[in-house]
């Protein structure tokens, strides 16, 4: 990639005979850009950018990637400051509110969350007739969508107070909808939420806990959610969040947002990923452990093999976020006393990987994905809740760059342009004809 341009001055684009000033977009940190939106009026051309590889849909003031350098910061903060010292509702906070909230404003932030986790009998009711071998992301994506139809009084997207109450109640009921989604599946009863008992310890609990059963659930399990969940909380203009945006922009209603954006991260390409990490390491586990053969399928590209949890978009480098899921793989595996074959052959493939031509000229490098289901998996979630956990901690980053994208002046219905390329006229044919 070539260095940003070193200059304040306008592009100037020629185009046939029309001569563009196209006006710059300054970043406080990072590659500033060039706007075209007068380019169409002024020379009846559109840019052509498949894939948004070279497109910023907007300016953002939420989260920062240098993808060569490999950072992540939330609001400024770095990642991994963020990790080991935060908690996944102030980190929440910091993300939609902007700034990190003083000890009284964070208590009034987890007190009103906790009060709204309770989920009203008729909504149980109705995640429990989906079919137990519904995938939990459809599950998901209908729950959300479901909250518009229980909680009308939040759904304006242009009223402050509505937004704010749907941003609570989003918060509130997603540990409570998660667990619901994974008992249901397991064919166990579903647990209540505790007031009090503590955002990430209630969601475990109602996850794990038999009814009625006293659990004392190990810190090691509750520790490593919050961080998994930190680290999954906001990644700036991908496709989800970029889905968020859009659907919002056309002034739906929080949770469709928020719903469509769930539907976005089910794909394997994006949050599907953790969950076929795991499938793919358990196959070459199956097949003998044999690693080598499996690169060089990869390699060669063969039935479109792909070393799933390797390469990003945005990251040509390690991905901060696989760098701390990584260290604490072995932390809360030791605390859980758990050992998993899959680990090492992780670790094995990582290792050929990080000295192979193919992965080192592309600069492919493990992303989040890759460690994150081992540790899920030694938690006790099976592979196909490893989406809907990635939801989870994406919510406060989409609630944050829809509520953003709201309060923007510069907002227009998203609505690309395309460059058609059928026929250009031709006269239809009577069908007795054809
Ligand atoms: N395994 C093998 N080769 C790969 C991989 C991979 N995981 N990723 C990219 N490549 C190769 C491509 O085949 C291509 O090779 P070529 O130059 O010979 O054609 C080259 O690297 C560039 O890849 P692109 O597909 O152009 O990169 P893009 O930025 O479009 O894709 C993506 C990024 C989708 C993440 C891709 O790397 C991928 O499919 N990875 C596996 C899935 C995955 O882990 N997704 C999670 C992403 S992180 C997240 O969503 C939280």
């Amino acid at each position: 990639m070539s260095a940003p341009l070193e200059t304040n001055q306008p592009a100037h684009l020629s185009l046939g005979n029309a001569d563009v000033d196209l006006p710059r977009v300054e970043a406080t940190a990072g590659g500033s850009g060039v706007s075209i939106a007068n380019l169409l009026a002024k020379t009846g051309t559109v840019t052509v950018d498949p894939g948004f590889m070279n497109t910023a849909a907007c300016t953002s003031d939420i989260t920062f990637i240098d993808g060569a350098k490999g950072i992540l910061r939330y609001r400024g903060y770095p990642i991994e400051q963020l990790a080991e010292h935060s908690s996944f509702l102030e980190v929440a906070y910091l993300l939609i509110h902007g700034e990190l909230p003083t000890l009284p404003e964070l208590e009034q932030f987890v007190e009103r969350i906790d009060r709204h986790m309770y989920l009203p009998e008729d909504f149980r009711e109705i995640l429990s007739i989906q079919p137990r071998s519904s995938h939990p992301m459809a599950m998901l994506g209908a729950a959300i969508q479901t909250m518009a139809c229980f909680y009308p009084e939040s759904m304006d997207p242009l009223n402050p107070a509505a937004v704010e109450l749907a941003t609570v109640l989003l918060l509130a009921k997603m540990p409570t909808i998660v667990s619901y989604i994974h008992r249901r599946a397991a064919g166990h009863a579903l647990l209540y939420p505790m007031r009090g008992e503590g955002y990430i310890r209630n969601f475990a609990r109602m996850t794990f806990a038999d009814p009625g059963e006293v659990v004392d659930l190990p810190d090691a399990l509750v520790d490593a959610l919050d961080t998994l969940l930190i680290l999954h909380a906001d990644h700036e203009q991908n496709c989800s969040t970029s889905t968020v945006r859009l659907v919002g922009s056309a002034q739906a209603n929080l949770y469709s947002s928020i719903s469509a954006g769930v539907a976005a991260l089910s794909g394997p390409l994006h949050g599907g990923a953790n969950e076929a990490v795991l499938e793919m390491l358990a196959l070459i586990r199956d097949s003998g452990r044999d690693v080598k053969t499996f690169m060089t399928r990869v390699k060669d590209k063969q039935d479109g093999a792909k070393l799933m949890g390797f390469g990003h978009r945005v990251y040509k480098n390690y991905d901060p976020r696989a760098a701390i899921v990584k260290r604490s793989a072995d932390k809360v595996l030791a605390a859980l006393g758990v050992t998993d074959e899959l680990l090492d052959i992780a670790r094995e493939v990582e290792g050929i990987a990080l000295q192979d031509d193919y992965f080192v000229q592309r600069k492919l490098y493990p992303n989040v994905d890759f460690y994150t289901g081992i540790i899920y998996r030694a938690l006790g979630f099976p592979s196909s809740m490893f989406t809907p956990l990635f939801a989870f901690g994406r919510l406060p980053g989409w609630i944050a760059q829809w509520r953003e994208m709201m309060a923007d002046p510069t907002t227009k219905i998203g609505r690309p342009r395309q460059i058609y390329v059928g026929h250009a006229l031709r006269d239809f044919v009577p069908i007795t004809d054809r």
